[in-house]
């Protein structure tokens, strides 16, 4: 049976000013499960994982050529609003970023932008976000506390609880773990995998490690091109190409 596809890339080209990121690159990204990008820094991984809910259009000079579409819609087209896809594709980011407010306000933030909620309703919404982002028992005596006051961890799964509020269907995160020590690593490759389960979830990670624990499949770049996309087992024991095999070795690529 057919995977069913949530993104499809076709020829696309990402610019910075005149410079090239990004070349060429067609790949469709299946609605199930966690899709790893790895390879080595420069590749383009950040830049591909930002053109899937156009974080890029922030940038200075930043365009790109080709389609991105979202469930078969144009990502890209004229109807789009920026403001909804982030909403529909959420991201976590290598740093944590919450805002210098409480935690509860951190939560509730998104949801008081997008939905029309009653106090009540607000509540249990953040505590459903913060309980999907496995922060509640952590918090749930604390939220009008400064999110600022957290460790970095709980740090992180706030900025992950952020996210989910909105209800995306997506999940972007880039190399979300790398500032972590490992027992916060470990609780966020746990998360990760638990909402692959039920939703996309797309993780660059410069930890092969990280990308054969967690990912069902892995995608490698090299200078702006994919090189090879397969499920994470086989690309790890039977990579297809040989840059892939260098990469994997620790060889010069
Ligand atoms: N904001 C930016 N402005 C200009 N060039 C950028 C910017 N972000 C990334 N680049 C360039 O684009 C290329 C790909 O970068 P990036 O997507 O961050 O790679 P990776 O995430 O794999 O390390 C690199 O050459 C990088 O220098
Ligand atoms: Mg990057």
């Amino acid at each position: 049976m057919p995977e069913d596809i949530r993104f499809s890339l076709r020829n696309v080209t990402c610019f910075y000013g005149e410079r090239v990121a990004v070349r060429q690159l067609t790949m469709d990204i299946p609605a199930q499960g966690v899709t790893a990008f790895i390879g080595p820094s420069g590749c383009g991984k950040s830049t591909i994982l930002r053109c899937l809910n156009r974080m890029n259009d922030v940038v200075p000079g930043f365009s790109l050529t080709g389609q991105v579409l979202l469930d078969g819609e144009d990502l890209y087209g004229e109807a789009q609003d920026p403001v909804l896809v982030r909403r529909r594709v959420g991201m976590v980011f290598q740093r944590s970023n919450p805002f210098p407010t409480s935690i509860f306000n951190n939560v509730a933030y998104g949801l008081k932008l997008h939905f029309k909620l009653s106090r009540a309703q607000l509540e249990l919404e953040v505590e459903a976000a913060l309980r999907a982002a496995a922060l509640w028992e952590e918090v749930r005596d604390r939220l009008h506390a400064p999110a600022l006051r957290l460790s970095g961890g709980q740090q992180q799964r706030l900025c992950i609880a952020r996210a989910l509020a909105v209800k995306p269907e997506v999940m972007l995160f880039d190399e979300p773990a790398s500032a972590l020590d490992p027992l916060a690593t470990a609780k966020v490759e746990e998360l990760v995998m638990e909402l692959g389960r039920r939703m996309t979830v797309v993780i660059v990670t410069h930890n092969l490690a990280q990308a054969s624990r967690v990912a069902d499949r892995t995608a490698f770049f090299l200078r702006g091109e994919l090189i090879e996309m397969r499920p994470t087992v086989e690309l790890f024991t039977n990579p297809q190409r040989p840059e892939t095999e260098a990469y994997l070795r620790g060889r010069p690529v």
